[in-house]
C-alpha cells in the first residue's frame, strides 16, 4: 500500500487525532494538505464541477455591482481559502480598471495550495498584478496581523473574499464570521460565494451525483489515504441531511484497521463510518441574519436566475 506523507504543521496533527480518535472524524480543511492540493486541482475547474462554473459566471456578470459598492475606496484583494486561485480573475480585472497595481494575498490552509494558485494566477494575469501567499488557518482565530500588513504596505482596505461554498464546509460558521469581522477595519469588505440549498428532488439528486463523482471522492479521502487506509477497505456514503441543509461525507469501514497518528496507534471498528466533511446549502435570508449576527451590515446579495447561487457583501458595523 502506497502511504502518502503530510507535513502536518504546529498543532495539526494533535488535532486529527482529537477529531479521529476522539470523534470519529477528519477535520475537512486538512483534506487539502499534500496530495489533497493536486486532487483539488484536478476537479476545481473539470467540467462535471458544475458549481465552479456557476459562480464564476455570476461573478463575471456582477462584478460591476461589487466594485460599485466599493466608491473611490482602493483596496487590497484578500482570498480566502483560494484553492487554485482562477475564482479571482474576474475581481482582479475589475480592480485593474482603477488599482494600480493590483495587490492580491491568497490565503489558504495549504501549502501545496498556494503555490498552485500562485502560479495558476501569475500565468492568467501578467500585468500589473502583485501577488503575495499567507500560510493560514482562518478557523484558528482572527488573521489582523496580515490584513493589518496589507494595509500598511498597500491600499487602506482590504477586500476579502471566499467562495466556491467553503463558507458552507464549515460546521461553525457564525464563529468563522466573528474570525473575518475581527480581522477587518470599519471601512474593509467580505465577500462570500454561497451555493443554495436545492428546492426540488431534481435539484437535490443532480448536486448529489456532483459530490459522490471520483473528483470528489479523491479530495474527501486524502487524509485516510495518506494514513494507510486502503479506498476497498470501506465504501464512501454521501447523503442529504435535510434538517440540516448539508451533504455529508462518510466512510464506513468493512473490517477493524489501526493508523499510526503522532506517535500513536488509533483503532478503527468495522462498520465505523468516519465523518470526513459536510457542505451546508443556505437561504439568503439565513446569510443575511448570520451577516447580522456576527456584526456585519449586508451591502449587496445577487442570486442568479436559476436560484443556485448567492454572492453577498458586507462591512463590519459598529457594535
Ligand atoms: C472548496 S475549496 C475552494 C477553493 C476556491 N475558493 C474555489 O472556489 O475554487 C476550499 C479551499 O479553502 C481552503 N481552506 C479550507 N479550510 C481552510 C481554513 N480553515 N483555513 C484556510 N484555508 C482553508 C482549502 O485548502 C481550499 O484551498
Amino acid at each position: 500500500m502506497i502511504i502518502t506523507a503530510i507535513d502536518f504543521r504546529e498543532n495539526q496533527p494533535l488535532e486529527l487525532l482529537t477529531a479521529l480518535h476522539g470523534r470519529g472524524e477528519i477535520p475537512f480543511k486538512m483534506e487539502y494538505l499534500g496530495e489533497g492540493a493536486d486532487a483539488w486541482n484536478k476537479l476545481a475547474e473539470a467540467e462535471e464541477f458544475d458549481i465552479a462554473h456557476g459562480e464564476y459566471k455570476l461573478l463575471n456578470e456582477s462584478v460591476k455591482k461589487l466594485f460599485s459598492k466599493l466608491g473611490r475606496n482602493k483596496v487590497n484583494l484578500l482570498y480566502l481559502g483560494c484553492g487554485t486561485c482562477f475564482k479571482a480573475v474576474p475581481l482582479v480585472k475589475a480592480a485593474a480598471k482603477t488599482h494600480s497595481p493590483v495587490n492580491l494575498c491568497l490565503l489558504d490552509i495549504s501549502p501545496t495550495m498556494l503555490e498552485i494558485g500562485k502560479k495558476n494566477i501569475q500565468q492568467k494575469i501578467k500585468r500589473n498584478l502583485l501577488v503575495e501567499t499567507s500560510l493560514f488557518d482562518f478557523e484558528g482565530g482572527n488573521f489582523a496581523h496580515i490584513t493589518s500588513s496589507l494595509r500598511k504596505r498597500f491600499y487602506r482596505n482590504n477586500l476579502l473574499f471566499i467562495l466556491g461554498n467553503t463558507f458552507g464546509n464549515l460546521s461553525d460558521r457564525a464563529r468563522i464570521l466573528i474570525n473575518f469581522r475581527e480581522s477587518m477595519t470599519a471601512t474593509d469588505y467580505l465577500l462570500i460565494g454561497v451555493e443554495l440549498a436545492p428546492s426540488t428532488t431534481v435539484e437535490k439528486e443532480n448536486m448529489l451525483r456532483r459530490y459522490r463523482g471520483e473528483g470528489v471522492l479523491n479530495v474527501f479521502f486524502n487524509i485516510l489515504k495518506s494514513l494507510g487506509v486502503s479506498r476497498n477497505s470501506g465504501k464512501f456514503i454521501v447523503n442529504y441531511n435535510t434538517v440540516k441543509s448539508q451533504v455529508e461525507w462518510r466512510f464506513e469501514l468493512y473490517k477493524d484497521a489501526a493508523v499510526r497518528l503522532g506517535g500513536e496507534w488509533v483503532e478503527l471498528r468495522k462498520g465505523q463510518k468516519i465523518f470526513l466533511g459536510m457542505s451546508h446549502k443556505f437561504t439568503p435570508a439565513e446569510l443575511k441574519k448570520l451577516f447580522r449576527y456576527a456584526g456585519f451590515r449586508t451591502l449587496l446579495c445577487i442570486t442568479n436566475p436559476e436560484k443556485r447561487y448567492t454572492l453577498i457583501m458586507g462591512q463590519p458595523k459598529g457594535m
